[in-house]
């Protein structure tokens, strides 16, 4: 295969990632998994972003030091959502230390593409709720 055609097979298949992933993140926006509530929960956390208003609450369960279960409840844009949805799935049965650990490359790698500045803080807004409703956990059970 000529050059100009590698380029092209690259460019094409580059397209086709792309388009598979924003598929997935529209799939998760329409139908967000672990979408609600959980009454009786080990922790409980609100994240809002202060430039456009979008919030979300994040609840869930812990049994061992392991992510039992976490559900998000919110509005916003389809990044903010289908992250929620989909770090909701990813964080079961992780430790709460992988979870804590868990940055902005971690969000772009299971999102699939790369996110501007902005689109970046609606990404994070679900984990930093989770991280936060964590860490208030982590001090309840340590006093
Ligand atoms: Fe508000 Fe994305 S525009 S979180």
């Amino acid at each position: 295969m000529k050059k100009w055609q590698n380029d092209i097979f690259a460019n094409k298949m580059a397209e086709n990632m792309l388009n598979f992933y924003q598929e997935v993140l529209m799939d998760h926006y329409r139908n967000p998994r672990n979408n609600g509530i959980i009454d009786q929960c080990d922790f409980r956390a609100e994240q809002r972003n202060s430039s456009c208003g979008d919030e979300v609450l994040c609840t869930g369960t812990i049994e061992n030091d392991i992510i039992a279960q976490v559900f998000f409840k919110g509005k916003g844009c389809v990044i903010s959502q289908a992250t929620a949805s989909l770090l909701s799935e990813y964080v079961q049965n992780k430790s709460l230390e992988e979870v804590l650990a868990l940055d902005k490359d971690n969000l772009i790698a299971m999102i699939g593409m790369q996110l501007g500045p902005v689109r970046l803080l609606c990404s994070l807004l679900s984990l930093a709720a989770l991280q936060g409703g964590i860490r208030e956990y982590k001090k309840k059970q340590s006093t």
